[in-house]
């Protein structure tokens, strides 16, 4: 038995490349490194283009590249218009898009809006200026509370841990005023209310259009409008996490005052040819509240971590899947899917924790270790699953070949600020960054000509590197490449999914659906979430497993087919 959706009327005849695209990560410190010094850079990651087209890719978005201290590893602008020099130069970033270009790749840049670096050229001049002044005027400077202003301005926690105020030390060398950062010290919130902050993005964002670039990453979407008077907020905070807490909305996320902002961008945007895109990072909940971010005259895509947080059970699955092509018909816009980033624990590993386990913010070496073996089958079905869902689908570099989280990394490599700023009490994201294997028998497994690596890599990266699995039929790296050209053949990105198959319900041991590919072709995707091998229906004909089916012909358990319709 199975229920028939309605089909939803197409919004628009022709179909631009965001609709469908399939967008991979790169997070430039860790991908390729040309220059030998550790850390990853643009000519590594030019160099490495060609594997990307193969993979079957269509996009590249590039984590930011641009000038910074390297305080949230780039996260903390210091001057957006310029590469920094640790990736390269302005001339590499030419380089980089031409040839992305002329191998029918697209590339997005991210864009970091809420906050600056405390070394960009404004946050100097307001520390350097009085109070009150119009320096200071462009970030969130506020008075102290108590009898000498020595308490923060309000109750609101830092992302990485700590208070989100910092005070400053006023040019006459007194204890002064406070500044807001959502997250690290060195990451200054800007006044978006101010116009000056409005006018020099629009200019940024024409600055990288003009060079080529498709489209932008907005970092913190949901970030950069404060509720008026900044009341207090007395709830930790965590990345990702956009809970309401009794549904009542924190006063520094998802304001509506950022929609206008989005509608400021869209009309920058349509002002050049191509199709450029705007996706939002933005951690808000329910779907609902989500698709306003991607109304037709705001941005295009917004990243779906309901999708990503969801735990390994049929019903849960379905139920973010169904939800998120709910929301986001009602505004036109495409669903998007992803199951890692540079933020979160590589789902391979992550999916081998219990499906209620909390979301972890990092695993190290005194935590209960996950099985790798089990991570990375469920990861592999996972992905199946992901990468046949109408929309767009977003890769965390790595993810194709399979890579777990680094879950012993010792504690004296870490560099992420949420490690420190939680005064080493919580892992951090380091372990989802560990520089990519590309070849077995070369040292740093040929991540770059010396061997050097800003954080050290597991001996298993021997088992995962890229010139192992390819040509592997049975590696990771194969079965993304098949299913990306599956997913281009039948249309699957700009299909819809027609029905899901009720069977499963009764003992939630799988998930089922049925897929109706642009081309006309259809295509049944089966998980089995259970203890058991599932029998397929009989004559089945399967063009694609996350593992191999048993001598009877059976689905293991935590494997996905997907089955010709
Ligand atoms: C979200 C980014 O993905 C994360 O890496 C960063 O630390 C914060 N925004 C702050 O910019
Ligand atoms: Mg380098």
């Amino acid at each position: 038995m199975s229920t028939v959706l309605e089909r939803p009327v197409p919004s628009e005849t022709t179909s631009p490349w965001w609709r469908s695209a399939v967008i991979y990560q790169v997070y430039p410190r860790s991908f390729a490194d040309s220059d030998g010094d550790g850390v990853g850079d643009l000519p590594g990651i030019t160099s490495r283009l060609p594997y990307l087209a193969e993979l079957g890719v269509d996009a590249v978005w590039l984590s930011p590249i641009y000038r910074s201290p390297m305080a949230d590893a780039g996260y903390d602008v210091a001057d957006y218009r310029v590469v920094d020099p640790l990736f390269g130069s302005s001339q590499d970033a030419d380089l980089l898009i031409a040839e992305a270009h002329r191998l029918g790749l697209r590339v997005v840049l991210d864009l970091v809006p809420n906050h600056t670096s405390d070394e960009h050229a404004w946050f100097r001049a307001a520390l350097a200026a009085p109070v009150g002044s119009e320096e200071r005027s462009r970030y969130l400077f506020r008075d102290g509370r108590g009898e000498s202003g020595e308490l923060p301005p309000n109750s609101w926690r830092s992302v990485f841990g700590g208070p989100a105020w910092t005070r400053v030390t006023e040019p006459d060398g007194t204890p002064g005023q406070w500044y807001l950062h959502l997250f690290d010290d060195k990451q200054p919130d800007l006044d978006w209310t101010h116009p000056e902050v409005r006018a020099e993005f629009e200019d940024i964002l024409r600055f990288w259009l003009d060079r080529g670039v498709d489209g932008f990453r907005v970092d913190v979407a949901h970030g950069l409008v404060k509720a008026d008077g900044l009341p207090d907020w007395d709830h930790e905070q965590e990345l990702l996490d956009g809970s309401s807490h009794g549904g009542e909305r924190p006063p520094m996320w998802d304001q509506d005052g950022v929609h206008d902002i989005y509608r400021s961008w869209r009309r920058v945007l349509d002002e050049y040819d191509g199709d450029r895109m705007l996706v939002a990072e933005a951690w808000v909940e329910p779907a609902e509240r989500l698709a306003r971010y991607v109304r037709p005259d705001e941005m295009h895509q917004a990243f779906n971590f309901a999708f990503l947080s969801a735990g390994w059970r049929a019903a849960d699955l379905r139920a973010s899947i169904s939800d998120s092509l709910q929301a986001s018909a009602t505004v036109g816009a495409p669903a998007t899917w992803v199951l890692s980033n540079h933020d979160v624990v590589r789902h391979t590993t992550r999916l081998a924790l219990p499906p209620d386990a909390p979301r972890p913010n990092g695993i190290g070496a005194q935590d209960p270790q996950p099985d790798e073996q089990l991570g990375l089958r469920r990861g592999r079905a996972a992905s199946l699953v992901m990468l046949a869902l109408p929309g767009s689908a977003y890769l965390y570099q790595g993810e194709e070949l399979g890579l777990p989280e680094h879950t012993t990394l010792p504690d004296e490599t870490r560099q992420d600020p949420s490690w420190f700023r939680h005064d080493g009490t919580v892992a951090g994201r380091d372990g989802c960054r560990v520089p990519l294997p590309w070849h077995a028998d070369r040292p740093g497994f040929g991540f770059g000509p010396t061997g050097a690596s800003w954080l050290p890599q597991p001996s298993s990266f021997a088992r995962y590197a890229a010139d192992v699995q390819s040509g592997d039929p049975g590696s990771t790296l194969e079965l993304y490449r098949r299913a990306l050209r599956l997913r281009a053949e039948l249309g699957l990105g700009t299909g819809e999914l027609v029905s899901w198959d009720d069977a499963d319900d009764a003992d939630d041991a799988a998930l089922g659906f049925r897929l109706c590919g642009s081309t006309g072709a259809e295509l049944v995707v089966t998980t089995n979430f259970g203890a058991q091998p599932l029998v397929l229906p009989t004559g089945a004909q399967v063009l694609l497993s996350s593992a191999p089916l048993d001598d009877a012909g059976r689905l293991p358990a935590d494997a996905t087919a997907w089955l010709a319709g």
